[in-house]
């Protein structure tokens, strides 16, 4: 990786532990992924060859750089989902500090919304880490959007296990994907589409 980008990575990492510790930010915290799962994320995208990721969830960008760099290689892009203006903001400005920001589309507002505009079969790879209360009503349009052969990542899978067992339990029931939950960070929650 680039000395640059590792540093704004571990800046940003540094940044997520301190901002979401402070009792004042609880209704605006980061809530970025461990550093772990996002080298686990860019392991998985370069091993699937994935050249075009969509993310649900940027926040301030963090989850995002990882999976942008790992695609770089490959002249892959992310596009990334997020409503809160004031996120979307500060992402914004990192993806243009990492020299990222030609690889990554932005799309603001309701992820619901959006996945409903995205093509059949447009994504490789899709990185879910978002409201985990509506990830059941999204999986008709997440599972239409991924690629055949695509893989789905789904953050928070042990962390949040209980939050999210009816959508874990339709994916693992769906003859469709073949499924592994993976112990790394928050529990990764892994779904490869036949
Ligand atoms: C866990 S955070 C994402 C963290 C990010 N992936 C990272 O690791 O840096 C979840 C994000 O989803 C956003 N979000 C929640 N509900 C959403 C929705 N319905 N549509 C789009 N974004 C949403 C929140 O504003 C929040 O920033």
């Amino acid at each position: 990786m680039d000395p640059h980008l590792k540093t704004l990575l571990d800046e940003l990492a540094a940044f997520g532990d301190a901002h979401d510790g402070d009792p004042a930010n609880r209704a605006i915290r980061m809530l970025n992924i461990t550093p772990d799962t996002g080298a686990f994320l860019a392991v998985l995208a370069k091993a699937t060859g994935a050249r075009r990721i969509l993310e649900i969830g940027t926040s301030n960008g963090y989850s995002t750089l990882w999976l942008a760099d790992a695609v770089a290689d490959v002249g892959g892009a992310v596009t990334t989902i997020e409503l809160a203006h004031g996120k979307i903001e500060m992402a914004r400005a990192n993806f243009a500090r990492a020299g990222l920001d030609t690889r990554i589309t932005l799309l603001e507002g309701d992820a619901g919304t959006m996945l409903a505009r995205l093509f059949d079969a447009s994504f490789d790879l899709i990185f879910l880490d978002s409201q985990r209360s509506a990830y059941l009503d999204w999986w008709l349009d997440v599972r239409r959007v991924l690629r055949p052969g695509g893989l789905l990542v789904v953050d928070n899978a042990t962390s949040h296990a209980e939050e999210m067992a009816d959508f874990t339990a339709t994916v693992r029931t769906d003859r469709g994907f073949t499924t592994s939950l993976v112990p790394v960070g928050k529990g990764e929650f892994l779904a490869v589409k036949a």
